[in-house]
Parts: C-alpha cells; structure tokens; sequence
C-alpha cells in the first residue's frame, strides 16, 4: 500500500520549513519510514535557475506563465524521480510546498488561476494539505529578523502577504481535497502539535 503524503504550506514566515524539520523528526522517533523534500527543488537545473531569478527578482525577466510553467515542471519531475517511488515503497512523503503554492502565488503575479491549475492537473494530490496560517505582518516581521532585510522587497511587504493569505484560505473552497488550516501564531511546539494530530488522523 502506498504511504501518505503530507504537504505543508503557507505564507513566508509561517513556519512552514520548520514544521516539515519538526514533524520529520517526530516521524523519525516514531520508527516510520519517510522522506522530507520541499519544493522549488534545489537542484541546479535550467528550471531551478529561472526559478532562482524570480524569486530573487535578479534578471526577472520572464512572465508570470513562464514561471508557472518553470514551478510546474520542477514538480513533475520532482513526483517522478522523488515522490511517487519513496510512496510506491509505503514511506510517507513530506513535502514543504507543493502545487498550492502554484496556485496562490503565480495568480498574485498575475497568471491565470484557471490555467494553473490545469498545468498541475496531473500532480498526484496529497492525502493532507495543511496551511500554516499567520497574519501579514507577522509574516514580515519573522522574514525580517531571519534575514535581516536581505529578501525582496515584494516578499516582505505586508500587503502581498495578506493577498497570498486570502488565496490560501480560499483554496479550501476551491480544491476537492484535504485541506487544514492551523493557526500558525501560537508557538513552535503547539503548531507542531496540531500538525502531529492531523497526521495521525490521516494514518488511520
Ligand atoms: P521557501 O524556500 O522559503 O519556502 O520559498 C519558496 C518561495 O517560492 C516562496 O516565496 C513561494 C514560492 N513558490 C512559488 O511562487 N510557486 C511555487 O509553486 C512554489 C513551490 C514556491
């Protein structure tokens, strides 16, 4: 039987980086077999570079369809060669960011949120999604101190943040899958608590 594959997502500064590590390491004390792996993939292929670029906004030059297309891509081959086989061996997949941030940042940019979709159509869905919520300014803030204002400027304004967070809750009306939102403002231990229960309740 296949394992399940958990995705975690959210805004920039959600958390969502340390959750994946935290679950990981109770999966681990758990004796579970698992795989933790997070998208972009950071490989240094053609499609990661554009990929780099935009984020960075360094030599951002291509349109919001290109980099869609570009995260799209990364993803299929990132199902192939990583995720689909560790499930096919019954390990449970981890993933920090999967096709819903496709799906909330690409239209932010500007493509179309129809069409995104339909480019991730053959992206296995995951068996759980869950959203670490926290307002936009918390979100600034903890970019803040963690990079000390070295990231675009695009990331760290509050206003961006609070659309990419209106898309994410939205996406629970939207997409026909197990979505949970948890409330990512309380502390580290208590959201990864929350995250344990969802796991363990999609185990069974
Ligand atoms: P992170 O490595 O800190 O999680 O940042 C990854 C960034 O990439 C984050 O701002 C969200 C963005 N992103 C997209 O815009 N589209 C995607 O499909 C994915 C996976 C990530």
């Amino acid at each position: 039987m296949d394992g399940n594959f958990i995705v975690i997502e959210g805004i920039d500064g959600s958390g969502t980086t340390t959750q994946t590590r935290l679950l990981c390491k109770w999966l681990e004390k758990q004796n579970k077999e698992f795989i933790r792996t997070q998208e972009p993939v950071k490989e240094d292929l053609h499609i990661g570079k554009v990929i780099k670029e935009h984020l960075l906004q360094d030599n951002d030059n291509h349109s919001p369809e290109s980099i869609a297309l570009a995260f799209a891509a990364d993803r299929l081959v990132h199902l192939e060669d990583r995720i689909v086989p560790a499930l096919e061996e019954g390990k449970i997949v981890v993933s920090d960011r999967y096709y819903h941030s496709s799906m909330v940042y690409q239209p932010e940019h500007g493509a179309d949120l129809k069409w995104v979709r339909e480019i991730n159509k053959y992206a296995r869905k995951p068996d759980a999604t869950i959203i670490v919520d926290v307002p936009a300014e918390e979100s600034v803030k903890r970019q803040q101190e963690r990079d000390g204002g070295k990231s675009s400027i695009i990331f760290e304004n509050p206003e961006f943040q609070s659309k990419i967070r209106q898309r994410y809750i939205d996406l629970e009306e939207i997409l026909d899958e197990n979505i949970y939102i948890v409330d990512g403002t309380r502390s580290i231990e208590e959201v990864h608590e929350d995250i344990v229960k969802i796991v363990k309740e999609v185990e069974q």
